[in-house]
């Protein structure tokens, strides 16, 4: 875990307003500043910097947060990913890594994997210029220079210890920790890679964190991955994201695909949005990574057996991870294609046009379950019902809810009603993701009292001292939230900066209502601090009593029933006096 310190440190250094613009050009309005927001679609600015909260907040779709987010979200860096890089920016060096706890042995032996995976990316890459076979082998899959040279693909010569050739000290201990160097039984060493055409394999900011590596002719196996190591995860990462992210972004879209090969030739037709799973299974943490960067997500699969069967396991990872406002689709192509025979056979505009035409995931659940069971008996409906449970019970989306289970209804024949008793409507706690992914879709802040509060808390946070509205397990999410954010500010003495506060409630269920607070602090520069004080006083004062109306309406359904203790019979006569 990176200290909570650190992250007030770098807060302390980083100014929002430089790292977005960086990106986004911002334009000075009052004391904010604004763009045309990065994530949707719009012609007048409804996106805000306040460099005094450090923190954003678009109007018009909800995207909100601190620096931090902003890389996450419009980089697509994980947080660890993201703090380093602002930190670097400031010159700061970033304790620890969050994945693992790290010694600085190992901070030591980090550094150097990067180091000799570099070297060895540009042996690599001198090799292939080197290699007439190799040439030959990229030029007949169809594969320009520049192509080639854009996503740094190489060649790793038929050697036993080419690498020796790469790197001073070929004993050293990160060349085997890198993945690219074998030990044998026998204590020879010997390179991973030999004979292949590498690929290289790079983390969000560029590195290279690996490689896969294919044979030229025959022979088994016919891609070679580097092995997991403390920079490559295979869950984590995306072959071509860093490429692909700018076109991601502008089209508002990325399409997943199995292989390489399929991502490299698509970017040479033109089709520069594709990203591909590496030699794995799509994750959570992969379609998490693509739902921030896109609105519209499509998995194209080959067309075999072993795609389809990939695709099912997509969507099952899918379901809990969408938010309403994501699109994802399934794009099925003929049997015997993949997306790179596809696209060199029929050419981009043909493939563009399948992927628009992809099936959307509520389609494609339905079909393929009805598909497996015959609908047309009672049994059959039975089992397709049965099958159905357990997916739909994963969604978070409501609005996708509700649809499939209206679809599923029709196809069984019964009520929607009917429905429920066989589907009950579980609300299951969102997945971290799902609840970041509906919050960012959010409109504009709603002006609830709790939200009121909270805003002027932010913006005086010494009201937090007044806050005294009397909070238990039944009262509302919004409500906890606004006495956990005055105890926050009570904690750190009414002193702590609106970004520091955003970044320590991050996870954490109440961080939605917390930025929704600060969007709508965000406006509130004209009051002054009595009228503050005035407002949070009213706020409080109808809390309470919509709490006392509660209580009320509560005890009079039990006095109803005769059930009231004397205890309550006295509290209920107290609330009308
Ligand atoms: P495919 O066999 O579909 O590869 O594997 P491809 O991209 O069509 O390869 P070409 O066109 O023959 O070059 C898809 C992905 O599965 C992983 C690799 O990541 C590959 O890109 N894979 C495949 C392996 O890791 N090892 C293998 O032996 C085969
Ligand atoms: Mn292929």
């Amino acid at each position: 875990m990176i200290p909570q310190d650190f992250i007030q440190q770098l807060l302390g250094r980083v100014d929002i307003v430089d790292v977005i613009d960086r990106h986004v050009k911002l334009k000075k309005a009052g004391q904010n500043f604004s763009a045309c927001c990065p994530f949707h679609n719009e012609k007048t600015p409804s996106f805000s910097v306040s460099p005094t909260k450090q923190f954003y907040h678009c109007f018009g779709c909800g995207a909100h947060g601190t620096a931090i987010s902003f890389l996450m979200e419009y980089s697509g860096l994980g947080f660890v990913e993201a703090v380093k890089e602002l930190a670097e920016g400031v010159g700061l060096n970033v304790p620890d890594d969050g994945r693992r706890e790290r010694t600085a042995e190992q901070d030591q032996a980090a550094l150097s994997l990067g180091d000799v995976l570099n070297k060895s990316l540009a042996f690599y890459r001198r090799e292939l210029k080197r290699s007439q076979q190799a040439i030959d082998y990229l030029k007949g899959r169809g594969l320009s220079g520049e192509i080639a040279a854009k996503f740094g693909l190489g060649y790793a010569p038929d050697d036993w210890q080419g690498l020796r050739a790469a790197v001073e000290d070929y004993s050293s201990a990160a060349l085997k920790d890198a993945g690219l160097v074998i030990d044998s039984e026998e204590g020879r060493r010997y390179d991973r890679f030999r004979g292949r055409v590498m690929f290289p394999i790079l983390d969000a900011r560029g590195n290279v964190i690996g490689f896969g590596g294919r044979v030229t002719g025959v022979g088994e196996p016919k891609y070679l991955n580097s092995p997991e190591t403390p920079l490559f995860e295979k869950g984590r990462e995306l072959y071509g994201l860093y490429h692909a992210r700018r076109a991601i972004r502008d089209l508002k879209q990325v399409i997943v695909v199995e292989g390489y090969m399929d991502v490299v030739a698509l970017a040479q037709h033109g089709v520069e949005n594709a990203v591909a799973t590496l030699g794995t299974a799509t994750t959570p943490v992969h379609v998490e990574k693509l739902l921030r960067l896109a609105d519209n997500l499509v998995f194209c699969f080959d067309g075999d057996k072993a795609g389809r069967k990939a695709a099912w396991r997509a969507l099952e990872v899918v379901l809990p991870v969408v938010a309403d406002g994501k699109s994802v689709s399934f794009l099925f192509l003929p049997a015997e294609d993949d997306p790179d025979s596809f696209v060199r056979s029929k050419g981009a505009d043909a493939f563009l046009a399948a992927a628009a035409n992809a099936k959307p995931l509520s389609a494609y659940l339905v079909s393929e379950l009805a598909e497996r069971n015959d609908l047309k008996s009672d049994e059959g409906r039975v089992r397709f019902l049965s099958e159905a449970a357990p997916l739909i019970r994963q969604i978070q989306a409501p609005g996708l809810s509700l649809l499939l289970r209206k679809r599923l209804a029709e196809l069984a024949g019964m009520t929607s009603e009917e429905l429920l008793q066989v589907i009950p409507a579980e609300r299951t706690a969102p997945s971290p993701g799902s609840a970041r992914h509906a919050s960012a879709r959010r409109s504009a802040p709603v002006r609830t009292s709790e939200n009121r509060i909270a805003a002027l808390m932010l913006n005086w946070p010494r009201l937090a001292a007044n806050f005294d509205v009397t909070v238990g397990p039944e009262s509302s999410g919004a409500l906890r939230a606004a006495a956990e954010l005055a105890a926050f500010l009570r904690d750190c003495d009414f002193e702590c900066s609106q970004a520091l506060i955003l970044e320590s409630f991050r996870g954490r269920p109440d961080d939605a209502f917390i930025a929704e607070a600060l969007a709508s602090s965000m406006t509130d520069v004209v009051l002054d601090e009595p009228a503050a004080a005035a407002e949070f006083a009213d706020c409080l004062e109808k809390l309470k009593s919509d709490q006392r109306r509660a209580r009320r309406n509560a005890l009079a359904m039990r006095a109803a029933e005769g059930q009231l203790t004397e205890a309550e019979s006295r509290e209920y006569r107290a609330l009308f006096s």
